[in-house]
């Protein structure tokens, strides 16, 4: 199982050092893979500290699409990966949101990350209206198909993760309930299934939106449910911990 945390644009730095610290001094069963996405400019040093865990990564929130040039501001695959860092997050809600990125332009990052031989975790998930016209599977179908390239090789397969995130449930203490979770993760399976074959149903499937201690068992616990997506509750290492341990009671 994987539990990946999201930061987002939190914390300074010598916060993020001790974060980081206090969840890589627990033992943490090798079954789970721990990753947090933090911000850019603490890759480097938070890469260091938990160089010795091998299911214990840092990883980056976006990367920009080209590999190099005049783009200020902008950082690529290329630099994320030559800080010794292996996967980054793609096509939050919030870069969709916020910074107007379509899955077409999500595609062209997955492209580049994967030929950087980077991991991705690419987010998908419908917003409120969206769910309350219950057009929820098409949007994300939509999402999936544009998100992911087309011509990808066998070998990048296992380089891919994805997150089902419904936006509604981001941020705002609403939760997808178990069984609304499970029927949009079983969809995206059945979707992966369809385009990679059997290697489809290797792919895992995080479900983020506002996963805490209190609502993980009953979401991780679902089949096809193989991990969580935290942005709220991996702030606090308590709570993270929590859900960390919740994962290795299920054995999964
Ligand atoms: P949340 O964020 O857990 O605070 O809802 C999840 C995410 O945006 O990845």
């Amino acid at each position: 199982m994987i539990i990946a945390g999201n930061w987002k644009m939190n914390l300074e730095k010598n916060e993020a050092l001790q974060l980081v610290k206090d969840i890589a001094s627990e033992e943490v069963h090798p079954d789970i893979q721990v990753k947090i996405a933090v911000p850019f400019v603490y890759l480097d040093n938070l890469r260091e500290v938990v160089s010795e865990q091998s299911n214990f990564s840092i990883g980056a929130q976006n990367i920009h699409q080209a590999l190099s040039g005049a783009y200020t501001g902008e950082i690529s695959a290329k630099m994320v990966k030559s800080c010794g860092i292996d996967w980054t997050l793609l096509g939050h809600s919030e870069r969709r949101q916020f910074f107007d990125e379509t899955s077409d332009l999500v595609q062209e990052k997955c492209k580049v990350a994967l030929q950087e031989k980077l991991k991705v975790i690419i987010c998908v998930g419908e917003p409120q209206s969206v769910r309350e016209n219950g057009n929820q599977k098409e949007f994300v179908k939509t999402q999936l198909d544009k998100s992911i390239p087309k011509d990808l090789e066998t070998s990048e397969i296992p380089r891919i993760i994805i997150a089902y995130e419904p936006v509604w449930a981001i941020g705002t203490g609403l939760t997808a309930s178990p069984e609304q979770a499970q029927d949009m993760h079983h969809y995206i399976r059945d979707i992966l299934c369809q385009r990679f074959g059997s290697s489809g149903n290797k792919i895992p499937i995080l479900y983020g939106g506002s996963m805490k201690p209190q609502n993980a068992h009953g979401l991780l616990s679902q089949d096809d449910i193989d991990g969580g997506l935290i942005g709220g509750a991996s702030l606090k290492s308590a709570s993270f911990l929590q859900i960390i341990r919740i994962a290795e009671g299920l054995k999964k």
